[in-house]
């Protein structure tokens, strides 16, 4: 009945990680390629000003920071949609009206809500905690039904089931997909290279040991040299992994940049010691992401091809559903 539509998106709120590539981007591509479902992916400006309010001109920079990410990653403007949040204003009218669906207790269940506003929920803005409300609007204005991203999302998407169920059943219409959404691959979270109990992320400002799509060949061998481990050689059983969350996520990093398995990094590497494993690591890491930061400093020299890419070309957008709004979904960096 619905489309096989995917539908993914990022917050430009400043700098993109390994995690980001590798929970989400990476996988948007391979979606995007595989040529199987229509593929829509949005920078979430107005996600990004829930936490703290951006001054404009650095949510512009962020925003085009991303888009340079997304074509560098891969995302063809030919194959996939690929526009700003803010310009299509049909997500947040229909984000009102899922402000209405959805129910206080479900908002106050999201552990992301939880962990951002912290001990004073009180001085949190009204935006984050809607924040999943509008990420469901985004995702089933579209008709998506597949949604790839990191684990960290798993709950949000799983209210946006219930938001999509509840609004069909007090209409009594199969109007919104029941989303999937897609959890799959090696490094579904990447964790913090000092510490394997966090996740890394572009949004923790005290981070700074995480890879950025940014950085020079050198800087991300350096900080997978610098990486903590344990003294222990690889096991030879991924499940051996379990308890040593730093070994843990430089393997999954490993099989996830080689698109390959825990387990077959660990048949290729067990008895190693990770001095000698984090060299195989730092390799493959600069073999394909130091491509990636390189096009991104090219487009970041010349802002007005990433403007003028997506006033000419990024105009392809959803057809032929008529739920859908009709977004001028041009980028004009705006
Ligand atoms: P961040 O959490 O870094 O601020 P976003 O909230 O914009 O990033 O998330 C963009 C996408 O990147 C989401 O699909 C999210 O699940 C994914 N993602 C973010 N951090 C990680 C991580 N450490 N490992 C895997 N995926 C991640
Ligand atoms: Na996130």
């Amino acid at each position: 009945q619905f489309t096989p539509r995917v539908f993914s998106g990022i917050q430009p709120s400043g700098g993109l990680t390994l995690g980001n590539y590798l929970g989400a981007m990476k996988r948007f591509v391979t979606m995007q390629d595989a040529g199987t479902h229509e593929t829509v992916y949005c920078m979430v400006d107005l996600h990004a000003i829930t936490a703290k309010l951006l001054d404009p001109a650095e949510l512009r920079d962020n925003t085009r920071e991303l888009c340079a990410g997304f074509i560098a990653a891969g995302i063809d403007p030919e194959k996939s949609i690929l526009f700003n949040q803010s310009q299509v204003p049909e997500h947040t009218q229909l984000a009102w009206i899922f402000n209405c669906v959805a129910r206080m207790g479900w908002m106050g269940r999201m552990t992301q809500w939880k962990d951002k506003a912290g001990k004073n929920a009180e001085a949190a803005s009204l935006g984050l905690f809607a924040y999943p409300a509008l990420m469901a609007a985004d995702i089933l204005i579209y008709h998506a039904t597949h949604v790839p991203v990191g684990d960290d999302q798993k709950q949000h998407l799983e209210l946006t089931r219930d938001i999509a169920a509840k609004f069909n059943h007090d209409y009594g219409v199969a109007f919104f997909p029941i989303t999937e959404p897609v959890i799959e691959g090696a490094a579904t979270r990447v964790m913090n290279l000092q510490d394997g109990t966090k996740k890394m992320s572009k949004s923790d400002p005290s981070d700074k040991t995480r890879i950025n799509l940014t950085d020079s060949a050198d800087a991300i061998a350096r900080k997978i040299r610098k990486a903590k481990t344990d003294p222990d050689p690889l096991p030879e059983a991924a499940a051996d992994l379990e308890g040593r969350p730093d070994a843990r996520n430089l393997v999954n990093i490993y099989a996830a940049l080689a698109d390959t398995t825990p387990q077959q990094v660990l048949d290729q590497h067990a008895g190693a010691l990770f001095g000698h494993f984090k060299v195989a690591l730092a390799d493959i890491a600069v073999d394909k992401l130091a491509p990636i930061s390189t096009e991104m400093a090219r487009l970041k020299n010349d802002p007005a091809e990433i403007d003028r890419t997506f006033g000419s070309r990024g105009r392809t957008r959803p057809r032929d559903r008529r739920p859908d709004p009709e977004p001028d979904l041009r980028y004009r960096g705006h």
